[in-house]
């Protein structure tokens, strides 16, 4: 177990090392039973922090509240719009003054080729910890709460192949953000993680780079397909999610609130929905995951996503049980 958290900003989990990851698992784990029993938890007393949103959200934001009030803390919810950062106030500027004010900010902010940039300037000037609640490249929370999930459901995750699966949807252009951070992730696990897209809907080869790195030294594999049939054959765990092609986007168009949202090399794919038949020749005790919102009747079948193999509300409550571990190792501590 690693102690050392005070101070840090929480923007990639390759920011940290495996044991400090393993750490943040074991104090959600303890918070998550501590919760079951109605043990109170103020380890957070007495501080404040800041969530900046630049797009929408329900379980981001709302695990972040509800996480910091079941702390003894105070999250004051910022929406950007009406931040003068509308106006065109620096990051500088704002991570400086909030950092002021309070323990910690926090930001949403999706937009390709500009959110994970706001991050980190907000992080150079602030003297609190920045939180990263997800940005155009990384969604730290989410895969955290992911693996603590497959690890609750499975444990040793060494060699479980798991698939990052492409699906179609029409509800908006999603960031790369999920699948990036986790096919970063869970090799560091050992997992056999197969990633499977259209062609179109590539992720950056730096990303598929140290996700092989990271495969070579935790004893997993990372695999390459745009075959989705290759991707649900016999896998453990399935995670069919839509992501915008930022290769489509190249001009650096936002992925995020795009207004055109379906075109026409978007609805050729429609077939990369997740169903049952697929669901099928998985392992029998697959396990189906989204990090939620999920379109339904595009990416997935009602009677998947609501059936047998669906743990995507455990996934989901695991979101309040990190966030409360993050915020107190890196908020609170010594
Ligand atoms: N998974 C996730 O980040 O959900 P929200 O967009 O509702 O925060």
């Amino acid at each position: 177990m690693q102690t050392i958290f005070h101070g840090r900003h929480f923007i990639n989990l390759e920011d940290f090392t495996k044991e400090e990851v393993d750490t943040m698992i074991e104090v959600s784990l303890d918070l998550k039973r501590k919760f079951a029993m109605g043990v109170d938890t103020p380890y957070l007393q007495n501080k404040t922090m800041f969530l900046m949103f630049f797009e929408q959200s329900t379980r981001t934001r709302n695990s972040m509240e509800a996480g910091i009030a079941q702390l003894g803390g105070h999250a004051n919810y910022l929406d950007s719009s009406s931040m003068q950062v509308a106006h065109g106030e620096t990051a500088k500027d704002t991570g400086v003054i909030l950092s002021r004010f309070g323990h910690a900010i926090a930001a949403r902010y999706c937009n390709w080729g500009v959110g994970n940039k706001y991050l980190n300037e907000l992080a150079k000037w602030s003297t609190a910890p920045v939180m990263n609640l997800q940005c155009d490249l990384y969604h730290p929370f989410q895969a955290l709460a992911d693996l603590m999930t497959m690890k609750e459901k499975v444990g040793d995750l060494k060699r479980v192949k798991v698939s990052i699966i492409w699906a179609y949807a029409e509800s908006h252009k999603k960031p790369i953000s999920v699948p990036v951070s986790q096919i970063l992730l869970f090799p560091r696990y050992g997992m056999d993680v197969v990633l499977a897209h259209p062609k179109g809907w590539e992720l950056p080869d730096w990303v598929i780079d140290q996700a092989k790195v990271n495969a070579t030294r935790y004893g997993g594999t990372v695999t390459i397909t745009n075959n989705e049939a290759e991707a649900y054959a016999g896998a453990d765990i399935v995670i069919p999610k839509n992501w915008g092609s930022w290769v489509n986007d190249q001009t650096g168009a936002t992925l995020v609130g795009a207004s055109k949202v379906v075109d026409d090399k978007l609805m050729a794919q429609k077939s990369w929905k997740c169903t049952e038949a697929k669901m099928a020749t998985a392992d029998k005790d697959v396990m189906y995951m989204h990090a939620l919102p999920a379109d339904r009747d595009n990416e997935v079948e009602n009677s998947v996503i609501d059936g047998p193999h669906s743990i995507v509300y455990d996934e989901a409550e695991n979101r309040i049980h990190t966030a409360k571990a993050v915020m107190t190792l890196l908020m609170g501590g010594r």
